[in-house]
């Protein structure tokens, strides 16, 4: 977030001692810092030793990222809704795509837990396609709903807690490098320009900082690529009493994106929300369509020659492809031209806009299925351009 933030409590000058109301022992300052010393950070201070570890092991990775070894290069049409799913923000997460630099899930949540989260390898994006709730932190807390796209840095310990478990559904992409704002929308002081889809006032932060000064057994699941530990803290994990900085989770709902539209159509830049150094990710909102008298709203036919393109489908009717469900993604790898269905390029003229909410993600290494996308394939998907 590329943005100075401070919540909470902490000294006048960096590195210096701050005593606790008891005027004897110090506070204790972790630098929570990216690309070594060299990127965003922030400055935490804790009540505890944030080193303090009272037992680790390893246990079973609740995921299967057990690859489709004989996947094809092909188009894939996939209902991650057909996937079964269940249990709490950590182990309901069912991977359907994966790069060494990615994987991408979806979760549906029916439980809560009072495990902790930390991702140690990857930072992650996850977006609230159904439920509400509380994102809780050790930089603070803030309130989700439907449409927030949560971007939480790597190394941040956190709980997702919903206001009930009916129906909690999520997308969740990781990245090994960070979701950053992309910099053509930033001016040589860091703002965000007039240009730009979004504003600094659109972003929810963590405006809550309740420290839990508390002793006890505390269960912080650490996952580590494909492996997943549990590490037993003798003190609760959020127990930050202040912090300030760069570095901290935030929100962006989808429903804050402003699209652009053009005369003729725009390409998918267009839609650009999020970057990091190994995929770009976009928001397609509700808009206008193209307002030449004869543009042809739909996508051209297109090969990105070294991209991977997903598309999560999230709400409305998406305009070029038929057949799609909500929770439905598409996967159309780079080694091919793709677009436009039959029938719906020429349905789209004469059109005035769509309702479409969906979120892309185009990836600049190619993407490997898991088994989860053999489950819930669309078989016809591949040959439905024949005419
Ligand atoms: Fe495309």
């Amino acid at each position: 977030m590329p943005f100075y933030h401070k919540l909470g409590d902490m000294p006048k000058v960096k590195h210096t001692t701050f005593y606790k109301p008891d005027g004897k022992s110090l506070y204790r300052e972790e630098l929570a810092s990216s690309k070594g010393f060299s990127g965003v950070y922030s400055n935490k201070y804790h009540h505890f030793l944030p080193t303090a570890l009272k037992d680790a092991k390893a246990i079973a990775s609740p995921s299967s990222f057990q690859e489709w070894k004989d996947a094809q290069v092909l188009f894939y049409h996939f209902f991650t809704y057909d996937k079964e799913s269940s249990g709490n923000f950590i182990n309901s997460r069912t991977v359907f795509l994966q790069n060494e630099h990615t994987t991408m899930a979806t979760a549906k949540v029916t439980e809560d837990t009072d495990l902790f989260f930390r991702n140690a390898f990857h930072n992650e994006y996850i977006f609230i396609h159904h439920g509400q709730g509380n994102f809780l932190s050790e930089y603070g807390s803030f309130k989700f709903v439907e449409g927030d796209q949560l971007i939480i840095p790597r190394c941040t310990t956190y709980q997702l807690k919903f206001d009930n478990y009916d129906n909690n559904r999520l997308l969740l992409v990781e990245s090994d490098t960070a979701f950053e704002i992309p910099k053509n929308y930033r001016n040589d002081y860091g703002q965000l320009t007039e240009n730009a889809p979004y504003s600094e006032r659109d972003f929810i932060i963590p405006d809550n900082l309740p420290a839990i000064c508390e002793k006890g057994d505390f269960k912080v699941i650490l996952k580590a690529g494909k492996k997943y530990f549990e590490h037993l803290l003798p003190h609760h994990p959020f127990d930050v009493v202040g912090w300030d900085g760069f570095l901290y989770p935030f929100a962006l709902n989808i429903k804050s994106y402003h699209s652009k539209v053009g005369r003729i159509h725009l390409p998918p830049p267009t839609h650009l929300c999020f970057k990091t150094q190994n995929f770009v990710l976009c928001n397609f909102v509700p808009r206008p369509f193209d307002f030449h008298q004869e543009a042809i709203p739909t996508p051209y036919f297109h090969s990105n020659i070294d991209s991977d393109e997903v598309i999560y489908y999230v709400a409305g009717d998406f305009m070029s492809r038929k057949g799609v469900k909500e929770g439905s993604i598409t996967l159309h790898p780079g080694g091919m031209p793709h677009g436009p269905q039959p029938g719906k390029t020429e349905e789209s003229i004469g059109k005035k806009g769509t309702d479409e909410y969906a979120v892309m993600v185009d990836t600049f290494t190619p993407l490997r299925p898991t088994l989860n996308v053999k489950d819930t394939l669309d078989e016809g998907y591949s040959r439905s351009w024949l005419e």
